[in-house]
């Protein structure tokens, strides 16, 4: 249809024309196939499953679990994860009515922004953040008001969350996340309180995504839905704390009235998620609910000895006290251009690293340590070098 392929520009969304496919996926590709490179690059944990929650996949599956399941999620998952919520975090769910099963955090974003925001409603996004938001947002026609963090330590403070309220009176909602990606930052039980004393003066949801609550090293995970549960929507899941991102299950929990409102865009777009990855999440939020605490300390060590590293190689960052994630500023003396930088480092020190262009910050390279400790070394050590190197050149 040769007509179609000239009008290609009218006849598909213009949105998705301008978005392209995913710069991070599409460097990690490209990186991929440089020989003995050491990749930092990957958001997803280096664990393999647990496997008691395989076995659980493996008897779904031997017991014929082949149908639609219930839409919001089989009862066991949701009993478990609410449980899980309460033991961990001391929320109360009722996991009837009140939590929703999805496929992985990323349909969660997606659907909870489709049933809030109409075309030109206006969502607050803290930056640097996890993209997916933003286009998320975009894409449903929603106007995103940006709002840098850098200068607070990647926080957004009190001072800047009133401001950005007064000057977008008809926001709908804020995303929030900790702790965060791309910085590996999380928000104070007193700073949680703070923002809730502001927000809880005004009609906006908090769009909570903590997927890696579990990931904490230097003090217990707080919740903005122990602080604000009327008016939070809360994002949690198995991909990061038991190494699970392939099987794709999130939970969403909030206010019944709200959760019903996205279970609607769920059910049109999803269905149900496949019972045997949600007979997995189940073990994982029941039997495995504190699967996460072997990885946590291995992911704890690796951090230690990074911030060592980066010090020593006279690198700043944001001080990592959750994920797994380092956010560091480019030294004067490097390449400012954030892809140029990862594409040059790639090739000349075989480390490869995410540009903080990608997700809403220039000047910052995000290391994951989602990797070995040995892998870890080995880049520390290429690093040294490569930062030597253009330290004489300069
Ligand atoms: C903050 C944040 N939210 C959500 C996701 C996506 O989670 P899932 O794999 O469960 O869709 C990621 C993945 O990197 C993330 O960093």
């Amino acid at each position: 249809m040769p007509e179609i392929r000239k009008n290609l520009d009218r006849m598909t969304n213009t949105f998705v024309q301008a978005a392209g496919p995913s710069e991070i996926l599409a460097l990690n590709q490209e990186f991929k196939s440089i020989d003995d490179i050491v990749l930092l690059t990957v958001g997803e944990p280096d664990f393999n499953t647990p496997e008691h929650i395989k076995q659980a996949a493996i008897a779904d599956i031997a017991a014929n679990d082949s149908h639609y399941a219930p839409s919001n999620g089989t009862a066991d998952l949701l009993q478990n994860a609410a449980t899980f919520l309460k033991h961990h975090y001391q929320l109360d769910y009722d996991p009837k009515s009140e939590i929703l099963a999805t496929l992985g955090v990323t349909e969660a974003i997606n659907v909870s922004i489709k049933a809030i925001l109409n075309p030109g409603d206006e969502i607050i996004i803290p930056e640097p953040t996890f993209p997916v938001y933003a286009l998320a947002a975009k894409a449903f026609g929603a106007k995103v008001i940006h709002v840098p963090t850098a200068a607070d330590g990647f926080i957004l403070t009190v001072a800047k969350l009133t401001q950005t309220l007064i000057d977008h009176p008809q926001a709908k909602a804020i995303v929030l996340t900790t702790p965060g990606n791309p910085t590996g930052v999380s928000y104070t039980e007193e700073q949680i309180q703070s923002l809730a004393q502001v927000l809880k003066q005004h009609n906006v949801f908090v769009i909570s995504d903590e997927i890696y609550s579990e990931l904490t090293y230097d003090r217990p995970h707080a919740s903005f839905a122990k602080a604000l549960p009327e008016q939070t929507i809360l994002f949690n899941g198995v991909s990061k704390s038991h190494a699970m991102t392939g099987y794709r299950v999130g939970i969403i929990a909030g206010p019944h009235a709200l959760i019903s409102q996205i279970a609607v865009v769920h059910q049109l777009i999803t269905t149900t998620l496949p019972g045997v990855t949600m007979a997995a999440a189940a073990e994982a939020f029941g039997a495995g609910e504190n699967d996460a605490e072997s990885m946590r300390i291995a992911y704890k060590k690796r951090r230690d000895y990074l911030i060592e590293s980066f010090t020593k190689l006279g690198l700043s960052f944001a001080y990592p006290d959750g994920a797994f994630y380092f956010f560091v500023k480019i030294p004067a003396y490097l390449q400012q251009d954030g892809f140029k930088l990862a594409r040059q480092i790639a090739k000349e020190a075989k480390v490869g690293v995410t540009p903080g262009v990608a997700f809403g910050q220039s000047g910052y390279l995000r290391f994951s340590y989602a990797t070995s400790l040995e892998k870890l070394q080995i880049a520390v050590s290429r690093l040294a070098g490569f930062l030597q190197a253009e330290k004489q050149a300069k």
